[in-house]
């Protein structure tokens, strides 16, 4: 079936009552029906759920219909983002092991991997740039993944995975890859060989602001085993569940099934049936909100590269942008409704134009309904240092705008008043 079809049906089959929504399980436990059966649960050998913790009915449903969006074997609901984040990555590392990580990506992700994992144990290792070589150069025995954005929060930088798949697959790593920004309709990175992909769905999946979410996928095809030495805490008997070997009793999805009992079963990160539902609500209109995102986003990135207090506009549909071509090899004509763009004038005018909007809402979010707009350096990556910033592309000038679905004419309008008060400030 066709994207926008799996994005209303897939993974939903009505229970007895016929309820056509999914219906929302607010329940903690589930009844089982005898000893024998309560056993086959908590071993995984027989389908059902037993706690909410570690399953929901509701969350199952946003799991399998995301899984089955992105091309994936199976998928884990979480709290928010940056659970599915911190999840994806411990259930590979042990102490003294490393992470690769592309530099540009989003800013509670770059301080947790540049400044908790470390405190653990836990090497991030960033390369100068998101080449695939200068990834691939930073790989040893002890590096257990590499991480990266697949269009990259806030620099919109487009990574070359092909390329990092095959040159992480070359030396024995699997590619973990955060797919936030473009969705599963703009781009399925498991189709181009990664091998676990997350989602923050609080961004354009929920689509409205309302709702923070999570989702870790598996693709299902990394050879775990071909490294005992390397993955044996997925090959050897684990001790924290049933001395389970993930790769022989779950050959189909090693790694998640250890992230949902290992992963979410310690941190109870899971997320809620309520929000599940939220979820799915935005999933199901996904395919008829991203083009109006976009072409909103279209018509505000060309006015603003004409607009005289607009030093410069960095938008992934357009030929100037060092991305353009990775953009257009990866999302075909599409692109996210994600704006950067520097203010004449640097950090105070950014900062003036910022305060200046009436109908963009000042947050850090995106994806939202609504028109969003940031200044990064004093907000998402204020506890960067200079040197940071630059390494992750964020300037002091620099405005992040996530165009929602208003009329465009309005954000154009809103936009030129904004900048006209803060050229008048300065
Ligand atoms: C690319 C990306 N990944 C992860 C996150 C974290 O998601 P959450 O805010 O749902 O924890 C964000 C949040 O902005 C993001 O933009």
């Amino acid at each position: 079936m066709h994207d926008e079809t799996v994005a209303i049906h897939g993974g939903y089959t009505a229970d007895a009552t016929r309820a056509v929504a999914v219906p929302i399980y607010q329940t903690v436990a589930h009844d089982f029906i005898d000893h024998e059966h309560a056993g086959r649960v908590f071993d995984l050998e027989t389908p059902g759920f037993h706690y909410n913790r570690i399953n929901n009915p509701t969350c199952d449903v946003l799991e399998q219909r995301l899984a089955l969006l992105e091309s994936g074997v199976a998928g884990l609901a979480t709290s928010s983002g940056m659970s599915a984040v911190t999840m994806a990555v411990l259930n590979l590392l042990e102490a003294g092991d490393n992470l690769v990580a592309a530099p540009q990506l989003y800013g509670a992700t770059y301080t947790y991997f540049s400044h908790v994992l470390p405190r653990l144990g836990l090497e991030v290792r960033f390369p100068r740039d998101d080449s695939a070589g200068s990834l691939a150069a930073l790989i040893d025995a002890r590096t257990k993944a590499v991480f990266c954005e697949t269009v990259g929060n806030p620099a919109c930088n487009v990574i070359d995975l092909a390329a990092v798949v095959a040159a992480a697959h070359d030396r024995g790593v699997p590619v973990i890859v955060d797919n936030t920004v473009p969705t599963p309709l703009l781009w399925k990175p498991i189709e181009d060989g990664a091998d676990v992909v997350i989602h923050s769905l609080t961004k354009f999946i929920g689509g409205h602001g309302t709702t923070t979410g999570g989702m870790i996928i598996d693709a299902g095809r990394f050879q775990w085993d071909a490294q005992p030495e390397r993955f044996r805490n997925l090959i050897e008997p684990e001790p924290a569940f049933h001395d389970v070997r993930y790769t022989q009793e779950f050959a189909h999805a090693p790694y998640l099934t250890r992230c949902r009992t290992v992963g979410m079963r310690n941190t109870g990160a899971n997320l809620s049936p309520f929000n599940a539902f939220l979820h799915l609500q935005g999933l199901e209109s996904l395919a008829v909100r991203l083009p109006r995102h976009e072409a909103n986003a279209r018509a505000v990135a060309s006015h603003l590269i004409t607009h005289p207090a607009v030093a410069w506009v960095s938008f992934l549909a357009f030929e100037d942008n060092p991305y353009y071509e990775l953009a257009q090899r990866y999302l075909g004509d599409r692109v996210p409704s994600i704006i950067t763009f520097g203010v004449r004038g640097g950090r105070d005018a950014a900062i003036a134009t910022f305060d200046g909007v009436k109908l963009f809402k000042r947050l850090v979010n995106m994806g939202d309904a609504k028109s969003l707009i940031a200044h990064p350096a004093s907000t998402t990556h204020r506890q960067l240092r200079p040197a940071e910033l630059e390494h992750v592309g964020i300037t002091h000038d620099m405005v992040r705008l996530s165009i929602g679905l208003e009329h465009p004419d309005d954000l154009i309008e809103d936009l030129d008043q904004a900048l006209a008060a803060a050229a008048r400030q300065g």
